[in-house]
Formats: structure tokens, C-alpha cells, sequence
């Protein structure tokens, strides 16, 4: 009897840990939907970086305008931006000093709530300077960010007047 019922413990247990073809099933969908994601698209360091580019510009010229409801909208493209990269960009060492540009960024959000150009133009320039600092701390001091001269998006008008 006792041995009956060691045989058919025995059976049970080894039946509990065979994978069943369910199991199978869905190691299947996780090995696949794993491959999915590792196959994903995701924009790069520097797709990140060129956006932040445009914006970086677009914020100046509409700061030089007074267009302020545009240049908040510039300044939160870049904030968004930056935290993209501290999402995506894990995998980048130099995700790890991207957060030193979070004063200036606020320091020029500041001047556009309070409208105030003066204060605008002098955190614009801090601004600058830290895209520098970190391309520096990170090996490329060889790309160089500076205040724009020239506007070069001939397809948007930064004028606050016509943009009503
Ligand atoms: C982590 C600190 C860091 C900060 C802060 C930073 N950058 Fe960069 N930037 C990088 C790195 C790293 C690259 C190189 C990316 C790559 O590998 O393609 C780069 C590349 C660039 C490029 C070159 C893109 C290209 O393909 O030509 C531009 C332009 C640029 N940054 C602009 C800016 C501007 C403007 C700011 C500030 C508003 C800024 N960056 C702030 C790290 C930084």
C-alpha cells in the first residue's frame, strides 16, 4: 500500500514538472514578443541631440520677438527631450551628467513666465554654455553650441502679431 503510494506520488510530482505544451505555448509568445522589443526602433543620442538643436534655436528667436507663448513651447520641447534621454539613453554613460542642464533650462523658463527679456538673454547664454560644459565633459567638446545669428527656419514666422 505504502509503496502504491509512493509510486503514484512520485508520478504526480514528475507530471507537475514537465512543461506542458501551455507552458510551451507561452514561452513561445515571451521569447518572441522579447525579440520584438529588442528589435524596436528607438532615436539615438544624437537624433535626441539635433532636436534639441532646433529647438535650442527656435527658442531664441522667438525670446527676440516677445513671443513668449512660443518660446514656452520651445523650452518644454527641449525639457521633454532631455527626459527622453534619461529614459531611452540608459545604456549611454553620458545620460549619467544630461541632468546638469536642468538649472539653466529652468533658469530660462523663469525669464518666460515673467516675461522679462533681460533675464531671458542672460539665462539663454548660461543655457549655452552648459550644452558646452557637458559636450566638453563628455568627450565632445569638438561640437560647439552658440547663440544663433541668423534665423534658419525660413518656413515659421516667430512674430508674435502674425501668429494670431
Ligand atoms: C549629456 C550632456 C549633454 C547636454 C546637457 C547636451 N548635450 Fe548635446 N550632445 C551630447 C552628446 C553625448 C552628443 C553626441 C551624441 C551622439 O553620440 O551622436 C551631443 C551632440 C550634440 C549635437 C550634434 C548633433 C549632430 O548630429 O550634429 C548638437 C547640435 C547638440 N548636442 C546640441 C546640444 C544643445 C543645443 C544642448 C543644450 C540645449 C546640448 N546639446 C546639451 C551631450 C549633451
Amino acid at each position: 500500500m505504502k509503496q502504491t503510494f509512493i509510486i503514484i506520488l512520485s508520478l504526480v510530482l514528475f507530471a507537475c514538472n514537465r512543461p506542458t505544451d501551455k507552458t510551451q505555448v507561452l514561452q513561445n509568445r515571451i521569447d518572441s514578443l522579447e525579440s520584438k522589443l529588442a528589435n524596436t526602433y528607438k532615436p539615438g543620442f544624437g537624433e535626441f541631440m539635433s532636436s534639441i538643436q532646433s529647438h535650442h534655436s527656435k527658442l531664441w528667436f522667438a525670446g527676440q520677438n516677445k513671443n513668449w507663448k512660443l518660446a514656452d513651447f520651445e523650452i518644454h520641447e527641449i525639457m521633454e527631450a532631455i527626459e527622453a534621454i534619461q529614459k531611452y539613453e540608459t545604456e549611454r554613460k553620458e545620460s549619467k551628467s544630461i541632468g546638469m542642464i536642468n538649472p539653466a533650462l529652468d533658469s530660462v523658463n523663469i525669464a518666460i513666465q515673467q516675461k522679462d527679456i533681460v533675464l531671458f538673454k542672460r539665462s539663454y547664454s548660461l543655457l549655452t554654455s552648459t550644452c558646452n560644459n557637458c559636450h566638453r565633459a563628455n568627450d565632445f567638446e569638438f561640437n560647439i553650441v552658440k547663440i544663433p545669428e541668423t534665423q534658419s527656419f525660413s518656413n515659421q514666422d516667430f512674430k508674435v502679431d502674425k501668429a494670431k
